[in-house]
């Protein structure tokens, strides 16, 4: 007999119109659509086209009209400035009317781009919401990336306005976000009209005249402004990620697909409801910290957790279990090095004892591979689900989850379980047919995608055509790895492109590789991903100097290390770099990092047979060996 799951499944593949039509009637439209799925444009397919809707409104006005205004909202849970705050959705929709007046009497209207670059404060999802609210596409920049990866997307999105802070706090160190702010300015050809700024106690910033206002006076003085209908395939927001070289890409999000698609996602993959409490531990800066930080928890009428911390040393491994059990959190979704450090603070995890997590239903995880070892321990101890689940910035939601609230499958470590409804997925040879069940190709998706997941790139149709579709015609390509076996379940292995993951963050070895490439002593280099117990990858940088240059390697080293933090971010993680006399290569002249990387992580690999001169893996090997790297033929 079959389950929810199989059923909607077969539905949303059989007949899409109708299964995302019926689910879309949960959300509230000023005007319905003419077509449910518009394919009239292929390969570009937009959901919902002429219909009219604000997602501001579904967010918040919404459940103020529906009687919840005295809800919690939102939970603001700040370990590293001793703060705990909580609005609920009447407060949430006075303040987020009247940021979006002082939005609007900056000039900013329905289609202009504003980027926030905020630490994680409340403030950050008001900006959020009153840009949706307006029609204004907000493009929110991670904190930890520096005034150059800030400045590239300034170029790109062309802002009217910045929204940010004075500072940032990580663990105990106050990190001033306004210099930074200022540079990136400086560096980008592009200049906003203003930039607003919320001064935190910690750190006071200097204004400069004329461009930069003051959060508290802006909204001392601002009239609330309504939400204002926009089309469902207006965008709502620009989102950066990494690509294979230093320009990232700016995925966009519409407003109608997107919205249908995560209200669902709340009870269908995360089988919660409204009044439920919802922690994302994550980023407003990344996808997770957008989808299910701000829209989903509040498309449902959740209360949901802005947490500004870390898993560990805020003040230390209890402060998840203090959280879940003071806010009794119902749905817990971060990514696994977030237990790894946890597990490696209190590996008996003793510090649980001390509070009761009897509130706490389920774990999900996702943004890495979520090793079994990690997902052993979570069970061992918290003795309830844990989920692992498998998306992307682009695609905004799982492409394959166990979906609770339609059916629990028994899981298989290693896998995010079945494609979720929607997800037509496939994996293709290097022919581009697909393969057998169980052997390793690329992993697709059949077009069109589901609501929710990118339309485009921002004002780059062709880019979008050439990273995503044109490899294998008919399907969007994933760029992970992996498996689907017998059952169905996928297994996500590795990426195919030259992206890592570290600490559950996406980064560019291609965009490293062309900072090191800057510094005048270096002649080629190569950075790869290795293995790394805690944050599941780090980059190590490998380089070859210029003939004639006579310098400290160690000189060399710290510098680009430097230049890496400065130019891309400490987020980056690089924190490694060797220098070697030549870098192995194919006859054909590409650098053959897959056998690099098996040598620093020490791994059997095989020599290529593409290679003219062995003996340069021996001087690799003795490089690493320098640096703690190495290993076994
Ligand atoms: N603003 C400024 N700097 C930031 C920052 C921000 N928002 N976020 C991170 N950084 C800095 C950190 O201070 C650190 O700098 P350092 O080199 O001077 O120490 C660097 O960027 C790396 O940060 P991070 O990746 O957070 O590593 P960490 O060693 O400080 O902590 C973990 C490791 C595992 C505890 C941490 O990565 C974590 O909590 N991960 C949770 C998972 C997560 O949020 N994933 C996102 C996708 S779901
Ligand atoms: P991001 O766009 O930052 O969300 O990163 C997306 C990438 O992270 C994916 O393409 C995968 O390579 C990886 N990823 C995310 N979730 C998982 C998961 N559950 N299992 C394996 N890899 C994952």
């Amino acid at each position: 007999m079959s389950n929810l799951y199989d059923k909607a499944y077969e539905q949303s593949m059989n007949d899409p119109d109708g299964f995302w039509g019926d689910v879309a009637e949960d959300c509230h439209w000023y005007k319905k659509w003419d077509k449910v799925l518009d394919d009239s444009n292929k390969p570009f397919y937009r959901w919902f086209t002429g219909a009219e809707t604000n997602t501001c409104y579904n967010a918040v006005d919404l459940h103020v009209d529906n009687g919840i205004g005295d809800q919690d909202a939102i939970i603001y849970d700040s370990p590293v400035t001793d703060t705990i705050k909580k609005y609920t959705y009447s407060e949430l929709k006075d303040i987020v009317s009247k940021f979006a007046g002082v939005l609007k009497s900056k000039g900013v209207e329905k289609g202009d781009r504003v980027v926030i670059y905020m630490p994680m404060i409340p403030q950050a999802v008001f900006a959020m919401l009153a840009c949706a609210r307006i029609g204004a596409v907000h493009s929110v920049v991670f904190g930890g990336f520096a005034a150059n990866e800030l400045a590239t997307r300034i170029d790109d999105a062309k802002p009217k306005v910045i929204v940010s802070a004075s500072c940032g706090i990580e663990v105990k160190k106050v990190i001033k976000y306004k210099p930074l702010l200022d540079k990136a300015i400086e560096l980008s050809t592009f200049k906003p009209d203003a930039c607003i700024l919320f001064q935190r106690p910690q750190e006071k910033a200097s204004m400069i005249d004329g461009r930069d206002f003051d959060w508290d006076d802006e909204m001392a003085a601002a009239s609330p402004a309504d939400c204002v209908p926009v089309k469902a395939t207006d965008p709502l927001y620009i989102l950066y990620t990494s690509g294979t070289t230093g320009q990232p890409k700016g995925v966009v999000r519409d407003n109608g697909g997107h919205m249908v698609a995560l209200k669902w996602t709340m009870s269908a993959i995360y089988g919660v409801k409204q009044g439920d409490v919802y922690w994302a531990a994550s980023d407003i800066g990344w996808v997770v910290g957008h989808s299910y930080i701000v829209y989903g928890p509040l498309f449902k009428g959740c209360t949901t957790i802005v947490f500004e911390g870390k898993p560990v040393g805020t003040p230390d491994a209890s402060v998840f279990w203090r959280i879940i059990s003071q806010h009794k959190v119902n749905t817990l979704f971060t990514a696994p090095t977030a237990f790894r450090a946890i597990k490696r603070e209190d590996p008996q995890a003793k510090l649980m004892a001390d509070f009761d997590l009897s509130c706490f239903n389920y774990l999900f995880l996702a943004g890495e591979r979520l090793d079994p070892d990690t997902l052993f321990w979570a069970e061992k101890c918290l003795k309830i689900p844990v989920i692992d689940h498998w998306w992307q910035t682009e695609t905004g939601w799982a492409i394959a989850a166990n979906c609770v609230g339609l059916h629990s499958f028994d899981i298989k470590p290693g896998s995010p379980t079945k494609a979720a409804p929607g997800w037509n997925m496939a994996v293709l040879g290097d022919d581009g047919h697909p393969i057998r069940p169980g052997e390793i190709g690329a992993i697709v998706a059949k077009l069109p995608l589901p609501p929710g997941t990118l339309p485009t790139l921002w004002q780059n149709d062709e880019r979008y055509k050439e990273t995503y579709l044109n490899e294998f015609p008919g399907y969007y390509e994933t760029a992970d790895a992996g498996f689907i076996d017998e059952d169905g379940y996928v297994f996500v292995m590795a990426r195919t492109d030259d992206i890592i993951n570290v600490a559950g963050h996406r980064l560019s070895t291609g965009g490293m590789e062309e900072v090191i490439a800057e510094h005048p002593d270096v002649a080629e280099c190569a950075v790869m991903g290795v293995d790394d117990k805690l944050k599941g990858q780090i980059p190590l940088g490998m380089m070859v100097l210029n003939a004639g240059v006579n310098r400290k390697h160690e000189d060399v080293v710290k510098e680009v290390i430097t230049s890496i933090r400065n130019k891309i971010g400490p987020v980056a993680a690089f924190k490694t770099a060797v220098v070697v006399k030549r870098l192995p290569k194919t006859r054909s002249g590409k650098i053959l990092r897959g056998t690099m990387r098996s040598i620093a992580d020490q791994k059997e690999y095989k020599v290529p047979a593409t290679i003219d001169d062995y003996s340069i893996l021996d001087e690799i090997k003795e490089s690493l060996g320098t640096i703690g790297y190495g290993s076994k033929a």
